[in-house]
């Protein structure tokens, strides 16, 4: 089976779903808002959009970050025509994602959207138009010439397969520290092809002069040993090592399994853009985020032993919602509640020592 119709995130909104553990993800989406704002400015200022206002939020999930989204552009439009003296036009919004994802449960929560805009804005608002596009952004997923606006959150660093040639990465399941220089080469070849390939999709599909604002997260360094970036999956990885001494998991099997995550650092990304040649970058905004979206601290560089439990739990969750569907196709489910216990009692241990936190970018694009 190809990746793309395993990979989604936690279905529903269960105690392990993405929709109940998505905060970090919400707290992305909202750090992209002023550029959002910036963007559809210019789109208004140089006369992109007519009646009709197109936007895409692609690898959309399912929850409230989806709405979350849709609400968000919605109302920068809303407040941008009203600054302008413009006439808000219709708008369109296709919400993508792979084809595993669980639309349903974002249809479920359309009534209430549609009836909060009319409440907020008035009858004569819109119309606003939701719609679902299943497959994969890699790509071709809209007809020519036909996007004014691309949103993407938290999703570029997904590659579209498991880069080929990585036999000597052993027990790792991602681009570890101990991972050997070819397993990097392989990982870092996969997301030149991958993304130089999303920009040129959108490059067909985007107008003239539209935007794409994508945060993704991406590492600091150009060495990737140079600081824990992927500790979280190291830290999986060592779970799932333990479990094979236990007799829980075969060997072989997590030798076969490497994660198709991969993160960037800028540099690569500017590249990459620079080189495709379709799209100019505006802007590009570096921010962290605390691994548990819900602690709010940012100076201390460890944790007491009671904060780490604490913010484990949220931790564990957050990477259970994102990875579960991912890891039961390759090791099965029975395995599933041992792992992210043995998980959660690492990252208790690693937050005392390290208070590791994601680097995200916000990136801001025109279409030449
Ligand atoms: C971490 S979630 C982010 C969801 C949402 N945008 C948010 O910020 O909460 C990443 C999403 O990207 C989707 N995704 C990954 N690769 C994709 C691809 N090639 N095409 C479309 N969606 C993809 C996954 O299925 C998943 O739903």
């Amino acid at each position: 089976m190809t990746l793309g119709n395993i990979l989604h995130m936690n279905a529903g909104d269960g105690e392990s779903s993405y929709a109940n553990n998505s905060m970090m993800q919400e707290n992305g989406i909202r750090k992209a808002v002023p550029f959002l704002k910036q963007s559809i400015k210019g789109l208004a200022k140089h006369d992109v959009f007519k009646d009709c206002f197109t936007v895409a939020d692609l690898g959309c999930s399912s929850g409230t970050n989806t709405l979350l989204v849709a609400s968000n552009i919605i109302d920068t439009l809303y407040e941008v025509c009203q600054e302008n003296d413009r006439k808000m036009p219709q708008i369109q919004v296709c919400l993508n994602d792979l084809f595993g994802n669980d639309f349903n449960s974002i249809f479920k929560l359309l009534p209430d959207f549609y009836e909060k805009l009319k409440r907020d804005k008035g009858e004569s608002f819109g119309p606003c138009f939701v719609s679902a596009v299943p497959g994969s952004f890699y790509g071709r997923l809209f007809p020519d010439q036909s996007l004014h606006l691309v949103h993407c959150a938290n999703s570029n660093h997904w590659l579209s397969q498991v880069p080929q040639g990585l036999e000597n990465n052993g027990s790792n399941i991602c681009m570890a520290k101990t991972s050997p220089p070819d397993v990097y080469q392989a990982y870092g070849k996969q997301y030149h092809i991958d993304f130089t390939k999303f920009l040129r999709m959108r490059s067909e599909e985007v107008v003239h002069g539209g935007s794409m604002i994508l945060t993704f997260a991406v590492r600091s360094t150009v060495d990737p040993r140079k600081d824990d970036y992927y500790a979280l999956l190291e830290l999986l990885g060592q779970s799932l090592v333990d479990m094979t001494k236990e007799g829980m998991v075969n060997e072989s099997d997590i030798n076969s399994f490497n994660v198709p995550l991969y993160l960037p650092c800028e540099d690569e990304v500017r590249n990459i853009i620079e080189h495709e040649g379709s799209f100019s970058l505006d802007n590009m905004n570096g921010f962290k985020l605390n691994w548990d979206p819900y602690d709010t601290d940012y100076t201390n560089m460890y944790d007491s032993n009671e904060l780490s439990r604490i913010h484990t739990v949220n931790i564990t969750k957050l990477m259970r919602a994102i990875l579960e569907p991912l890891l039961i196709s390759h090791f099965g489910d029975s395995i599933i509640d041992m792992l992210f216990k043995k998980f959660g009692k690492l990252v208790a241990e690693y937050l005392t020592k390290k208070k590791q936190r994601s680097l995200l970018v916000t990136i801001s694009l025109t279409k030449i």
